[in-house]
């Protein structure tokens, strides 16, 4: 496992392009299995977790390539021979889950194994099984694998989501869509990523109402075609830079990003006392004065995105006063914080809250990565801190953020990466 090295104190000055949103390639790379042809996808970037998809996808029959003048992902969905997602591939990336309602509305059944949980959470799947049971799926648990058909077509109904799940909805959606009838998802999770996927189900002839509301109305289709899409720019990787020139001081322009995807964050950035301007597909962001501590409390989108909650954390370790921050989404997501408090952070957990109390600076240790996010945490609070900081298990980093170090190596910082 590789390990990074990051020498601290050095401030970022520059320019960064964005890359495609991790959590919009992989629905929309699932949504290729609705439909036979040659689908053309741009913008998606390459990951751990878009390259497992693609292994996923070929262990059903599917063919992609890159395309070599402008690296669009062809993926040809037209022979499908295996509706099994095995073990192996799932237990890497949960949102394998994603192929079940796709699966099951081309091809009337499906054996996908339970995704299992990570270290954020149990992270369940009963949402997903509620609805595609309320769709006419027959659902079983065999061998820790979640096996579902269905006689001839989908039915169209109503589904009402508990919590507004993001792959739970971008499931039923997708199986929604060459359902016999109207489904309507109530309670739908908002997150620009599946309005990211409505806009390419409609390009492949699905008709959906109600893109970016929690209320989806889909009318199925008898079948749906090849499209072309574009991966939406990834609003986390944005937010996790934002964050790091709060903690190092300089500034950054960030290009290829959408700014209207991040309005809780930037307003929250704003009070910290960072300058931040907005342009229609890029920020500049800057940081002058002192740190100001904040609360934050996670929320479904459009509220303040749980995925940038350890990021942000690390950032107020080093702000003026106390920051509580709240968790809301995920039972298990402050794994971060012991590993921040080997680099001298003062954080309490209480329940689903952690007090922050911000010092004047961090030093340098080895810490270990728990999981994606987290793991950028570290990578921030060790741009901030005094002294090298070893990071370990960095194969973490590489599911979600596309050369994350080669990125902020361009505009000033000092990481090294060590094959162990
Ligand atoms: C998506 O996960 C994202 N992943 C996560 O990003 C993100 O943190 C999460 O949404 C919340 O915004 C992808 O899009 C691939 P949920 P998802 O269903 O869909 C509970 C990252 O770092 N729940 O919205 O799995 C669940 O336990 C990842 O990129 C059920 O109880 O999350 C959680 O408490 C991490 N039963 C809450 O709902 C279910 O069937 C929200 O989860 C489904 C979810």
């Amino acid at each position: 496992m590789d390990k990074i090295f990051i020498e601290g104190g050095r401030t970022l000055k520059g320019s960064i392009r964005i890359s495609g949103a991790k959590n919009a390639a992989l629905p929309l790379m699932a949504a290729t299995i609705l439909a036979p042809g040659q689908h053309v996808l741009h913008n998606v970037p390459d990951l751990r977790d878009t390259r497992t998809m693609l292994v996923l996808l070929e262990s059903f029959g599917i063919t992609w390539q890159r395309r070599e003048k402008d690296n669009a992902l062809l993926i040809d969905a037209t022979n499908l021979d295996n509706i099994e997602a095995s073990y192996d591939l799932v237990k890497t990336m949960r949102a394998s889950v994603l192929v079940l309602g796709p699966l099951l509305a081309r091809m009337g059944q499906a054996r996908v194994s339970l995704p299992g949980g990570c270290a954020i959470g149990a992270r369940p799947i009963d949402f997903h099984m509620q609805g595609l049971g309320r769709l006419g799926v027959e659902l079983s648990l065999e061998q820790g694998y979640v096996e579902g058909k269905i006689d001839g077509r989908l039915q169209g109904s109503d589904v009402n989501f508990d919590i507004p799940s993001v792959t739970g909805t971008e499931n039923i959606l997708m199986a929604a869509t060459l359902a016999e009838g109207v489904t309507t998802i109530k309670n739908a999770a908002r997150e620009p990523e599946i309005g990211n996927l409505v806009d390419m189900l409609i390009n492949m002839g699905a008709r959906i109402e109600g893109k970016g509301t929690d209320r989806l109305v889909v009318h199925g289709v008898n079948e749906l075609r090849s499209a072309e899409a574009r991966v939406i720019p990834d609003r986390i990787e944005t937010g996790t830079y934002l964050i790091a020139v709060g903690a190092t001081g300089g500034e950054l322009t960030l290009t290829d990003c959408d700014p209207t995807h991040l309005a809780s964050l930037i307003d929250k950035l704003r009070e910290v006392g960072l300058d931040i301007e907005e342009g229609v597909d890029h920020l500049w962001v800057a940081r002058h004065g002192a740190l100001k501590s904040v609360d934050i409390k996670t929320m479904p989108y459009p509220g303040f995105p749980t995925d940038l909650q350890a990021q942000i954390m690390a950032l107020m370790s080093i702000s003026q006063g106390l920051s509580v921050i709240t968790e809301t989404i995920f039972e298990n997501r402050f794994m971060h914080v012991a590993e921040l408090a080997r680099m001298g952070a003062d954080i309490r957990i209480d329940g689903k809250s952690s007090i922050v109390k911000g010092r004047s600076g961090l030093s340098g240790a080895q810490v270990m990565a728990t999981d994606l996010r987290a793991s950028a945490s570290l990578v921030i609070a060790a741009l901030a801190a005094e002294g090298e900081t070893e990071i370990s298990r960095v194969y973490h980093l590489d599911r979600g953020y596309d050369n994350l170090a080669g990125k902020l190596n361009n505009v000033g910082a000092r990481i090294r990466r060590v094959k162990e």
